[in-house]
């Protein structure tokens, strides 16, 4: 495992007779402090030291008269705990208290600032700072942590380090974004980088690494450099003896959370199990022509984005999610014709892998290509407005000249939810992926939290909940389908017949025998909605 220890220069002490105001407390903040990183989360347990270190990096340059540093908090208990350190702090440098906000002699401010909702943006636009910090920077979400980054400036020539520092426990809606832009999308601990780095696709990153490669949730660079470190609680010398031995009566995850600082089963995440190595490569799964596809989709616009997966079901039963497509601003006839010309992709995300095309024979020998089934909408898109057809009407209009029959998908987010919550931990439903990076749909899924009625938390304007959302119609429809029993069923009995001794060229006749019969009482089932033409199977030679 990989200890701060080992990473970090050790940590200095101050000069003999030199009594300092603050110094850091572990190897861990001093490397924060001295981080050259323009971006930095210092993050892991309760307890890490990170509100000091927040309040003690604001005042690094406070004898510069131009540093105008802010300092953000989200609720009033850490009001309270960050003013009394802030006093402790500023008071012997000389600052005074005057017109809410820190003067120190020099000119330089620090400025306290609240913010918990997107409301409370306001109070910060046009308004330039050089140095902002937030503390529980994982209570926010994406555009709110944008927002505020647009206005770190520092005038030319002023000799000011312009950054941004984050502290934050892992987990909360901010979970998303901290592991996308500081860590790979990978706990440090449980995918740690070797420290030549050179798997950055399979690893998280080295800790206290300066990296400029990041990129926000969507992939859209963030042209700023980054750097995580990790706050562990092992690392407080203020935590002794005792306190370690309470941890150590506490389960696996959280010794680990609090111990070591991992990132995988945080506080509040709804699929606390999820791990990058339950994304399987597509090629190892066997998708073939004739096994069930469907897609399913959910559009939005404007606040929203249009998401849309394509499933393949194995014969026993398995729902892979094998391609997926995530549109802004785009026309819900342009998208459902988009995905039937261009079979899925492709995503405006630069750093998504190519994904094989479903109009395309998966084989070159393959006598058809995919059958697709149908395609599962959110039964809100058969909403009206005014005269006109629905998104629903106008987006099943273009599947059924594609062949494509549409039905809609039950509204139940609790239910879903929990239903998709079995089918991922029991591995009935499984994601893949086409190259080295994880999918979006990973992405969406593995940061989703909690909210109050045990649901997945709604977060408007982000494009996971939309891809979260277009999987679980997808996953609840199919398991509520009749056509995975049977499927199943004949799966049993192929095995059975192979225990039995059979041999193959029979088991396959009566499997392709079987298959018929299932389809021909699907087609009897969904008579009436709208399907597809049924494709016959073609004749054994
Ligand atoms: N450099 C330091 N000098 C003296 N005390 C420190 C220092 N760093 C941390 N501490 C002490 O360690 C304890 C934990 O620090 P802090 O509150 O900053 O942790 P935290 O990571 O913000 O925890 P939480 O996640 O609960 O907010 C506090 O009692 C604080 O006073
Ligand atoms: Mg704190």
């Amino acid at each position: 495992m990989t200890t701060a220890a080992t990473l970090y220069p050790p940590l200095e002490l101050p000069p003999f007779d030199f009594e300092p105001i603050w110094w850091p407390i572990n190897a861990a903040q001093q490397a924060a402090i001295n981080s050259k990183a323009e971006l930095l989360l210092f993050g892991g347990q309760s307890g890490g030291g990170k509100t000091q270190f927040l309040a003690a990096d604001a005042m690094q340059e406070c004898k510069n008269p131009r540093l105008r540093a802010l300092l953000i908090r989200t609720t009033l208990e850490e009001q309270q705990e960050l003013e009394d350190i802030q006093q402790r702090m500023y008071e012997p440098k000389g600052a005074r208290w005057k017109d809410n906000r820190w003067r120190f002699p020099s000119g330089a401010t620090i400025r306290p600032g609240y913010l918990a909702h997107d409301k409370d943006l306001r109070r910060y636009q046009g308004n330039p700072y050089s140095w902002l910090g937030i503390d529980e920077s994982g209570q926010h979400p994406e555009h709110r942590i944008r927002f505020m980054l647009g206005w770190l400036a520092a005038p030319l020539g002023a000799g000011l380090r312009v950054r941004a520092r984050f502290a934050s426990n892992p987990g909360d809606i901010g979970h998303g974004w901290q592991m996308k832009v500081f860590l790979r999308n990978r706990c440090p601990v449980h995918y740690p980088a070797p420290l030549e780095d050179d798997r950055p696709s399979e690893t998280s990153v080295v800790p206290d690494r300066r990296y400029n490669s990041a990129c926000w949730t969507d992939d859209s660079p963030v042209h700023k450099t980054t750097t995580f470190i990790p706050a562990r609680l092992v690392d407080n010398p203020l935590y002794g003896r005792e306190k370690l031995e309470s941890l150590l009566s506490q389960s696996k995850a959280i010794q680990q959370q609090l111990l070591y600082g991992c990132w995988c089963n945080a506080a509040g995440l709804y699929f606390d199990f999820l791990r990058p190595d339950m994304v399987v490569p597509y090629a190892t799964i066997g998708d073939s022509w004739w096994w069930q596809h469907f897609i399913s989709i959910d559009y939005g616009y404007g606040n929203s984005t249009a998401a849309a997966g394509m499933y393949a079901i194995s014969p026993n039963g398995v729902v892979f999610k094998t391609r997926e497509r995530i549109e802004r601003k785009m026309s819900a006839v342009d998208f459902a014709k988009g995905i039937c010309k261009d079979g899925f992709g492709p995503v405006d995300f630069p750093y998504q892998g190519p994904q094989a095309n479903w109009l395309m024979k998966l084989h070159p020998r393959d006598p058809d290509r995919p059958r697709t089934s149908f395609c599962v909408m959110d039964e809100a898109m058969d909403q009206h407005r005014g005269t006109g057809k629905s998104v629903f009407g106008v987006m099943s209009e273009v599947f059924s000249e594609n062949g494509i029959g549409s039905i809609k998908a039950a509204h139940d987010p609790a239910g879903n939810a929990q239903v998709l919550y079995n089918g991922l931990a029991n591995k009935l439903c499984v994601l893949t992926r086409d190259s080295a990076d994880l999918p979006l749909t990973y992405r969406a899924i593995s940061s989703r939290i909690v909210d109050e009625r045990k649901a997945v938390k709604k977060i408007h304007g982000a494009w996971e909940d939309d891809s979260y959302d277009e999987t679980s119609y997808a996953y609840n429809t199919w398991r509520q389908s009749s056509e995975k029993p049977a499927r199943t069923e004949l799966q049993e009995a192929i095995q059975q017949m192979r225990r039995e001794g059979y041999d193959e060229t029979t088991i396959a006749r009566i499997a392709w025998q079987k298959e018929r019969q299932i389809q021909e009482e699907e087609h009897r089932a969904l008579k009436g909605i709208n399907l597809a033409p049924r494709r016959e199977l073609p004749r054994r030679r």
